[in-house]
């Protein structure tokens, strides 16, 4: 019996996570404190949202009384946090957002469990973290765990800041904490902000795709499932005060990426073969740019058996269907309609 507190299990990553926790583990209980922000969206979760073991919860992981009261009255063991704010884009127009969330919210969480988990045994934080806390790759090489912090955006750098937060209180106050930085995740329910859902929305529209620069930017795609399915291994698994690495062994150039997609987007609406590829603009770039981004996910692989199961193809296919098929979500993302939901079921 455990006692699980998933923060932002209503956006992109985390309602993988919460939907893998509550229909895997039905012998815990399944907190998700989410704020609801532009990023968070309850019908991720509809299939799941009358579970027994599952309770949603709106709030603020910066409210130190709201987090400290779901801590006593839940009896939490386990905490997942994944609520951030999460675009690099956003990061470069309104840092602040992101020091507040990623950072204060973070040594929030961080005071909490100190507090409430003193002299006790089997609690666990585990902070889901990035692999752009890395910074930027050449041509060459790889992430490890042990390659030096060099965060170069503000989102980065706000979670670089986090993973040092929860670092130090492994270290100062012996907090039981798993760190994990991931590369970039694709799959259902991602924010049409981000490049792979937004290139298939305005494809959609017949809108033009946005490639920054040259679209030389290298990115280690992963499917987000599999991303779920490490972050049960990691729970399960982990060892305490360890880092892990997750990746999909999958670079690829955005503007290939795109011209693939582009492609599948093609056989899947019937359009000519080339189509959607007349929509690839290219645009100033986005400022400090990342050049590449790779995962040596190896440690994960080696000690704890996890390794990506959806190969690229079949995962951006996969994707490609689900938005597809589910285009009023996207209409409600992008028109803002989908607090409306919250605000019917929930008051
Ligand atoms: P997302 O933006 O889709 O979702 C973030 C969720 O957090 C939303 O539901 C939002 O409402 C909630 N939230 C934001 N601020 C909050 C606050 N102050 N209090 C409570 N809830 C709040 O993000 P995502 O892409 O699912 O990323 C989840 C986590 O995984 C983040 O920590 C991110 O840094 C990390 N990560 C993401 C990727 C990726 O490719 N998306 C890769 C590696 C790591
Ligand atoms: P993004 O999905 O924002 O993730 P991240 O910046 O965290 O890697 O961007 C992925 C890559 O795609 C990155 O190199 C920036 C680029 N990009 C575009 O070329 N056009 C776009 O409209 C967006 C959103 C991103």
């Amino acid at each position: 019996m455990k006692n699980v507190l998933i923060t932002g299990g209503a956006g992109f990553i985390g309602s993988h996570v919460v939907r893998r926790f509550v229909v895997s583990y039905p012998q815990y209980k399944i907190f998700n404190l989410d704020k609801l922000t532009y990023a968070g969206n309850l019908q991720n979760l509809v299939d799941i949202e009358n579970s027994e073991n599952y309770t949603f919860l709106k709030g603020d992981i910066c409210d130190a009384d709201l987090v400290s009261e779901i801590f006593d009255l839940h009896r939490i063991d386990v905490v997942i946090h994944l609520a951030a704010e999460s675009h690099v884009d956003r990061s470069i127009r309104n840092p602040n957002a992101f020091v507040e969330t990623n950072v204060l919210g973070t040594v929030n969480l961080l005071n909490t469990a100190r507090n409430a988990w003193k002299g006790s045994h089997n609690k666990l934080f585990y902070h889901i973290s990035t692999d752009e806390v890395y910074g930027s790759l050449g041509a060459e090489g790889f992430f490890t765990e042990s390659t030096p912090y060099d965060p170069k955006s503000p989102y980065s750098a706000s979670k670089a800041a986090s993973d040092h937060f929860v670092k130090a209180y492994g270290n100062t106050y012996k907090l039981p904490f798993i760190i994990s930085n991931c590369s970039n995740n694709y799959g259902p329910n991602h924010f049409p902000e981000k490049l792979i859902p937004l290139a298939i929305n305005n494809i959609r529209n017949g809108e033009p795709i946005p490639v920054y620069g040259k679209g030389e930017n290298v990115r280690d795609w992963l499917y987000v499932e599999d991303h779920a399915i490490a972050i049960d291994v990691i729970v399960h698994k982990g060892e305490i005060g360890e880092t892990y690495n997750i990746g999909g062994f999958n670079e690829w150039k955005n503007i290939d990426l795109i011209r693939l997609l582009c492609d599948i987007m093609d056989q899947e609406l019937g359009n000519s073969v080339g189509t959607s590829q007349e929509l690839i603009t290219f645009v100033k770039d986005r400022a400090g740019h990342d050049l590449r981004y790779a995962i040596d996910a190896m440690k994960i692989k080696k000690e704890l058996g996890w390794e990506p199961s959806v190969t690229f193809e079949e995962g951006l296919r996969k994707t490609v269907n689900w938005y597809l098929k589910n285009e009023e979500w996207l209409d409600n993302v992008t028109s803002g309609n989908y607090q409306k939901y919250y605000e019917q079921h929930y008051g």
